[in-house]
C-alpha cells in the first residue's frame, strides 16, 4: 500500500544489506514497466528489526523484502502468515494490505522450483528420487517445494546428522535423513541434486563429492550464485548433467514480491539476467 498511487516504494531489510542484488532487479523492473516508484536498501540491526517493519506503514512503504538475519525473527511481528511461509519456518516478503495490515511470505520456494523450470521447461518433482545436500534455511524453503511439488523420495544429507533428522522428523514423508559420509551413494538412481550448502561459494572450500553414481541425466542445481558455476556444476556438466546455478533462484523469488507491491508479474530476460552477472 503506497501511501498515494502516485510513487510505490518498496525495499530490503537486512543486516548487512549493502550487497544485495534486490535494488537492481526491482529498480530494473520499475523502469521497464514505467511504474513510478523505488526500491532501496534497508540496513536494519538486529535490536531494530520490530520498529523497522511495525513502521513501514507510517512509511508508506507498500512492503519490503526480508533478509539475513531477520528471515525468522519478522515473523511475529506481521498479521497474518502464509501458510507456504509457515511451514518453511521463515518470511523474505512483507506486504502491507490496503487496511495496513501485515502479510508475510515466503517466495524462495517458488524462486528455486521456477529456475528448475526455465531451465527444463518439462521438470517435474515425481521424476524420480532427489538428494539435497544441507539442512539450514535455505534447505527448508527448498524442502517445502519440492515436496508441494510432488517430490516421493527426498534424501537429505548433512553435516550436522541431528539437523537432518529434525527436518525429516519435522517434514515426515518424503524427506528422508542420510549420513552425511552416504551422500556419494545418495545419488544412486536421482533425477535431481541440489547444494544448499555454502560449500563451493567464493571463498568458501569446494564441495567433496564423487560423482559416479550419479545418473547422466539427473540435474544439478547449486544455490550459490557467487561463483556462477561452482565446482560441482562444473564436474556435473563435464560429464554431461544438465545444471542450473543459483541466480534463476534469486531472480525469481523476487518476482511474485514484485507483483504484490507493484501489481505487475515481471519477466527475467536475459538483459536481467547480464545486469546481474555483470554485478557478480
Ligand atoms: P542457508 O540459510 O544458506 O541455508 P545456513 O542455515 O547457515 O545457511 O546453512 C548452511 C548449511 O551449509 C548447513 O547445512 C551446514 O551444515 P551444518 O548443519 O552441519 O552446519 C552446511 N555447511 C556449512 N559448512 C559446511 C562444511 N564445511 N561441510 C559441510 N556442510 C557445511
Amino acid at each position: 500500500m503506497a501511501t498515494d498511487n502516485t510513487f510505490i516504494l518498496a525495499g530490503v531489510m537486512g543486516w548487512p544489506v549493502a550487497h544485495s542484488r534486490s535494488p537492481a532487479i526491482h529498480n530494473h523492473w520499475i523502469r521497464q514497466y514505467g511504474l513510478n516508484g523505488s526500491y532501496v536498501l534497508l540496513p536494519v540491526q538486529p535490536d531494530l528489526i520490530g520498529d523497522a517493519v511495525r513502521g513501514l506503514r507510517a512509511l508508506g512503504f507498500a512492503g519490503c523484502n526480508i533478509t539475513i538475519p531477520h528471515k525468522v525473527a519478522a515473523m511475529p511481528l506481521v498479521d497474518r502468515i502464509d501458510p507456504l511461509a509457515k511451514r518453511i519456518g521463515a518470511i523474505n516478503t512483507v506486504v502491507v494490505e490496503a487496511d495496513g495490515t501485515l502479510s508475510g511470505f515466503n517466495t524462495d520456494a517458488f524462486g528455486f522450483i521456477q529456475s528448475l523450470l526455465d531451465a527444463q521447461p518439462d521438470w517435474r518433482a515425481d521424476a524420480g528420487p532427489v538428494t539435497v545436500l544441507g539442512a539450514g534455511g535455505a534447505s527448508r524453503a527448498i524442502l517445502v517445494a519440492l515436496a508441494e511439488r510432488g517430490a516421493k523420495e527426498i534424501r537429505l544429507c548433512n553435516r550436522s546428522w541431528d539437523k537432518a533428522q529434525a527436518l525429516a522428523q519435522e517434514f515426515g514423508a518424503p524427506v528422508k535423513a542420510i549420513a552425511w559420509e552416504q551422500r556419494h551413494e545418495a545419488l544412486a538412481d536421482v533425477a535431481l541434486l541440489v547444494n544448499t550448502t555454502s560449500l563451493g561459494m567464493k571463498g568458501q572450500n569446494p564441495l567433496e563429492l564423487s560423482l559416479d553414481h550419479l545418473p547422466k541425466q539427473a540435474l544439478v542445481s547449486d544455490i550459490i550464485y557467487v561463483p556462477l558455476e561452482t565446482p560441482l556444476l562444473t564436474a556435473a556438466r563435464q560429464r554431461g548433467n544438465p545444471t542450473v546455478n543459483g541466480l534463476g533462484m534469486l531472480l525469481n523469488q523476487a518476482r511474485p514480491a514484485f507483483q504484490a507491491w507493484f501489481g505487475v508479474m515481471p519477466e527475467l530476460t536475459p538483459a536481467l539476467r547480464q545486469m546481474i552477472e555483470a554485478t557478480l
